[in-house]
């Protein structure tokens, strides 16, 4: 199954990824986690991301891009992955297109979380994440059984830099602008599936599952 996750900051991508790539057995790739991992490793990447994300701005297109085709072309690939946080831009969905097709496959499916602005500020801020294992937590809708501590692996949990709100309400602006005429690209190419987002955790999985299937109708 290959398949792309988009939604908004907040919206839960991650939260889902996590279970969807557990359910169909496929690579988890995150570009905001692979960003966060270099940072935390001080690599001349993580470095230059966090100027951008630190603002709420995209990295540029051809970073991304190169991230992304050299992870693709890993063994574990081969049956097929999850791609959250990727495409962004269509200059971005454009270069997916071509590294696929030079691969000679395709999207399966396209999975739209759709979230009301509202609700995205209060789970971005309220997110905690495992500074460890980068599990994620929300303060009111997921908290963690000990106060600071992670279920998984006892990390110490904290806030990400970007989840200040005036950094939130900056990156649900570049979604609007850069990010959304995704939704277009892929509807006109039969491969989008919208999903409403701000059922409870489970509820929004079950629907996801469902709507995308087995992968061998
Ligand atoms: P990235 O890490 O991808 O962040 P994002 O897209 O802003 O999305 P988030 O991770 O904030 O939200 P999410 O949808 O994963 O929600 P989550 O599941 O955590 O990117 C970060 C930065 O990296 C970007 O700003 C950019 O600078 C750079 N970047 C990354 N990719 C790039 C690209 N392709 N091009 C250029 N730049 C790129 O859930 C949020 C909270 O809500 C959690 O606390 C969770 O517990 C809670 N929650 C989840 N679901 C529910 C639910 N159903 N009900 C109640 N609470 C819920
Ligand atoms: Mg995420």
């Amino acid at each position: 199954m290959r398949l792309v996750i988009m939604g908004p900051p907040g919206a839960g991508k991650g939260t889902q990824a996590v279970m969807i790539a557990e359910e169909y057995s496929i690579p988890h790739i995150s570009t905001g986690d692979i960003f966060r991992k270099n940072l935390k490793e001080g690599t001349p990447l993580g470095l230059k991301a966090k100027e951008y994300m630190d603002k709420g701005l995209l990295v540029p297109d051809e970073v991304v891009v190169e991230i992304v085709k050299d992870r693709l072309v890993k063994d574990d690939c081969k049956d097929g992955f999850l791609l959250d946080g990727f495409p962004r831009t269509v200059a971005q969905a454009n270069a997916l297109d071509h590294v696929l097709e030079d691969m000679n496959m395709g999207l399966d499916k396209v999975i739209n979380i759709d979230v009301d602005k509202d609700v995205l500020i209060q789970r971005a801020v309220g997110r905690r994440v495992c500074a460890g294992c980068g599990a994620t937590y929300h303060v009111r809708f997921n908290p963690s059984k000990k106060v600071g501590e992670c279920d998984v692996c006892a990390g110490k949990v904290i806030q990400r830099d970007d989840d200040r709100e005036e950094t939130v309400v900056k990156r649900i602006e570049v979604y609007l602008e850069q990010t959304l005429p995704l939704i277009q690209y892929y509807k006109s190419r039969g491969l989008l599936v919208s999903i409403n987002g701000e059922h409870e955790i489970q509820r929004v999985f079950e629907d996801i599952t469902r709507a995308v299937g087995s992968g061998s109708e």
